[in-house]
């Protein structure tokens, strides 16, 4: 699934067909305007969140500069709205594949929002083709002094990740913390699922033991039963981190831990580039691809014939 996300054949065959659909139940939708009402619902519920501008690796400077904008433009309409929310921002979507430089200049417009308003700013993190420039680019800015404004993402199946842990907590950068949704090499990664959760449960540790304000990203319920866990033992109060989870995915949990007073912030992408996301979400797990063909049987015209299309009838 990973690598259909970069095949341009299983692109069209998912962006032009009812498959499309299925998109809506991991994006809202492609406008600021879908994102806005969206961060309303969850903040209705007693969520936060954080908004998301579909894309990766862009080649050109203008194709940068409109996510800049879009950025610009979210960061805007979370100010006036009073929304609980921040945004999650790309480096290889802001031009970093065209220069270090044009990258730096291109960030610039969507830091001077984050110190004129106090919008945070979450750099995603890509594969490991990545992780080092990210980590430096993110080094850089902190030393230029954003830091409050500012905060990383570390992934949990990388062997490298304990010593990048144990330099946020130094600095005391905000960190979010989740598995990673690539496909790297047994060289570099843990690829066993225990591996990765063991690893996963030993940085979380570190990072409510000595972090600031740790972003807990994951559905597992593994991982969240030990985070409250270590978060009771030590007398971790809920204002210290928060669990983080991707709209759509486990609603109900999102909705179990606000009841039980822990802070939780739901991570919503939207945009028109929802292809390589929704591969990266399907690749998680199969079984999303069962609700697929159920979409596709229930969109063709043989669906239709059969009165299979009525949505009444969709698992939510
Ligand atoms: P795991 O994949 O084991 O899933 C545990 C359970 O959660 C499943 O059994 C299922 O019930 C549910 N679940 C998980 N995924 C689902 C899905 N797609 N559909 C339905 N149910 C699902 N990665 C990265 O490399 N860089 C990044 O910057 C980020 N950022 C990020 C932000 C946030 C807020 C989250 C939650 C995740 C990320 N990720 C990420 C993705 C992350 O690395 C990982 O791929 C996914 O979170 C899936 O891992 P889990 O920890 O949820 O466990």
């Amino acid at each position: 699934m990973i690598a259909l996300g970069d095949s341009d054949v299983a692109r069209f065959a998912v962006t032009r067909t009812p498959l499309r659909g299925m998109s809506r139940r991991f994006v809202p939708g492609e406008g600021v305007g879908d994102l806005v009402d969206a961060i309303r619902a969850a903040n209705a519920q007693g969520m936060s969140a954080t908004g998301n501008y579909l894309g990766e690796s862009v080649k050109t400077e203008e194709a940068a500069r409109q996510a800049a904008d879009t950025y610009v433009d979210v960061m805007d309409r979370i100010t006036r709205g009073g929304l609980a929310a921040n945004v999650s921002v790309k480096f290889s979507q802001l031009g970093q594949a065209i220069s270090e430089s044009f990258l730096t200049d291109n960030l610039a417009p969507i830091l001077e929002r984050s110190r004129r308003d106090g919008t945070f700013v979450r750099f995603d993190m890509e594969s490991s083709a990545y992780t080092q420039r990210t980590l430096d680019a993110f080094e850089k800015l902190w030393a230029e002094g954003w830091r409050r404004n500012i905060g990383v993402v570390l992934q949990a199946y990388l062997h490298r990740t304990a010593g990048d842990v144990a330099r946020m907590n130094q600095l005391g950068a905000r960190v979010r913390l989740c598995k990673g949704a690539y496909d790297e090499p047994a060289s570099i990664a843990y690829k066993e699922r225990d591996e990765v959760g063991a690893n996963f449960i030993r940085l979380m540790r570190e990072l409510l033991d000595g972090g600031t304000y740790p972003g807990i990203a994951t559905h597992d319920e593994r991982m969240i039963e030990a985070t409250l866990e270590h978060a009771t033992r030590n007398d971790v109060r809920p204002e210290r981190f928060e669990f983080q989870m991707l709209f759509g995915v486990r609603r109900d949990l999102q909705q179990q831990l606000i009841r039980d007073g822990w802070n939780v912030r739901v991570y919503v992408p939207f945009g028109e580039q929802w292809y390589p996301y929704l591969m990266r979400r399907l690749a998680e797990r199969p079984a999303n691809l069962l609700f697929l063909a159920g979409s596709v049987v229930r969109e063709s015209p043989l669906g239709v014939l059969l009165g299979s299309h009525d949505r009444s009838t969709r698992k939510p």
